[in-house]
């Protein structure tokens, strides 16, 4: 199987310039430093190279979307902000071979012509910092990065930021207004970061594992590239492994790898005297899969949505027979509900509602129809947000529910009729507006840790 990102991250010094070097690194660098910016991104639009932060955007063509401005040269930002639940890939690159992001980083840059590149990354991965911080400062002093590269007229400055803290702060324009030194809320596109982004400059956003990809696509060519996976999702993915699996761990696979290969093989099968029941294939903020759809399902953008999924961030969480789904989900949407960022209100309010409602589902104080109002709280948040998180939050609750509806159901006969509380009596405060909408159904309280509460 061709590795294209995690052949040298084997190596136990890949993390020292000389290593690295020895085994290829900045080789493409030097290449990319005597073509022309357009052809650099010709190259990569030609590998069909789709970006590895989640939503599988062509990259050479979002670089092309760019406006040049001489006077306000465009900066590009590296996402390494990695909060999506199960993903761990980004961590395991920068941590391993730091080079390639770097070498990566610079050929984006060169090919977009930024004079600044930034690399936003998680505050939780504060470990990494003296790794890429070494890796920075020795190919400054080799004159890989900085004013004149190389002996060439491009300057190029990496400016490593510490993330904020919060989910939100991956989001692209979240990251920007981070970045600003604002609170993360998303904005409002259009007008695109292309047009107008960091400092109102043209910016372009890539994820760690894209621009990681660069060094090989410029040595190796856009051919061989496509050569390498199928024919709409070209290369390899890396993909994070947790949960219920013998084998945890970050594993390398061409895109149209078999995922039940991938489970039997690489993860080693499911735990002793267990068997698999679900798998959600990229980050909680994608459908789960059940053990049966697994089946003929490839690691790859089209057969994902084809089996109703996504890949996402390639970040799989592994359920076996061992686990109930409701608290799992119950965890799932106490992540949303935190991280809403607050800026839109169907994700601010219906991401609080939905895991309030599992709590209730879980604790003995569910409502018979509480199944079908998690539904309908999600389809009124799903498409009415700025950005991707209230979509996001809305995937597993609803495929949860309904993949695994039986096990909730019975949550429901446990409870519902007897505990149901009496929303008049119970002295939750009055119910202002009574016009049959979910909102009305809600009681707020007072707000625990400056969260939007809610008690029934
Ligand atoms: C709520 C939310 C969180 C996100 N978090 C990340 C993240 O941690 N890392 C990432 O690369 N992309 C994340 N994204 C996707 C980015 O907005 C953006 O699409 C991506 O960084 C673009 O890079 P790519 O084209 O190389 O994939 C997130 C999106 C949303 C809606």
């Amino acid at each position: 199987m061709t590795k294209i990102l995690s052949e040298q991250a084997e190596y136990p010094d890949q993390q020292e310039l000389t290593a690295a070097k020895r085994r290829g690194a900045y080789e493409a660098w030097h290449q990319v430093l005597a073509q022309r910016p357009a052809d650099v991104i010709g190259e990569v639009a030609d590998s069909g190279l789709r970006g590895r932060g989640g939503a599988g955007f062509p990259t050479g063509r979002k670089w092309r979307f760019l406006q040049f401005d001489a006077e306000r040269p465009p900066y590009l930002l590296c996402n390494a902000d990695e909060s999506e639940p199960g993903t761990f890939k980004d961590h395991w690159l920068l941590e391993r071979d730091p080079h390639r992001v770097i070498e990566g980083i610079l050929i984006a840059a060169y090919a977009i012509q930024a004079r600044e590149a930034f690399l936003y990354i998680r505050g939780e991965y504060a470990s990494l910092l003296p790794g890429i911080g070494r890796a920075l400062e020795e190919a400054r002093a080799e004159g890989l990065i900085g004013p004149n590269v190389l002996s060439s007229d491009y300057s190029l400055d990496i400016i490593v930021v510490v993330g904020a803290g919060a989910y939100i702060c991956g989001e692209e324009t979240g990251l920007m207004e981070s970045l600003e030194g604002k609170r993360a809320y998303p904005r409002v596109r259009p007008p695109f970061p292309a047009v107008r982004g960091f400092n109102g400059r043209p910016t372009v956003v890539n994820n760690v594992e894209t621009l990681a990809n660069l060094p090989w696509i410029i040595h190796h060519g856009a051919e061989a590239f496509r050569a390498v996976g199928t024919s709409d999702s070209p290369g390899t993915k890396l993909v994070s492994l947790s949960g219920c699996i013998s084998r945890p761990g970050v594993y390398e696979i061409p895109m149209g790898y078999p995922l039940q290969q991938l489970l039997e093989q690489e993860g080693g099968g499911p735990l002793p005297d267990r068997s698999f029941k679900a798998v959600i294939p990229g980050g909680t903020s994608v459908p789960v899969l059940t053990a049966e759809e697994i089946e003929g399902v490839t690691i790859d953008f089209e057969s994902m949505r084809q089996a109703g999924t996504l890949l996402g961030s390639g970040g799989m969480i592994v359920f076996d027979d061992s686990v109930s789904m409701p608290p799992m989900l119950r965890a799932i949407s106490h992540f949303y509900a935190t991280e809403s960022c607050g800026e839109c209100t169907p994700c601010r309010e219906g991401t609080g509602w939905m895991a309030a409602i599992v709590d209730r589902l879980l604790d003995g104080r569910s409502q018979i129809d509480d199944l079908d109002r998690l539904l309908r709280i999600g389809n009124n948040i799903e498409g009415r947000t700025i950005c991707g998180l209230g979509d996001a939050a809305v995937q597993p609750v609803r495929s949860f529910v309904s993949k695994f509806r039986q096990e909730f159901e019975a949550l429901l006969h446990e409870s519902s009729i007897s505990n149901a509380p009496d929303w008049q009596t119970h002295g939750h405060g009055p119910r202002t507006a009574r016009h049959g909408s979910v909102a009305d159904e809600i009681v707020r309280s007072e707000p625990v840790a400056g969260r939007p509460t809610y008690r029934w």
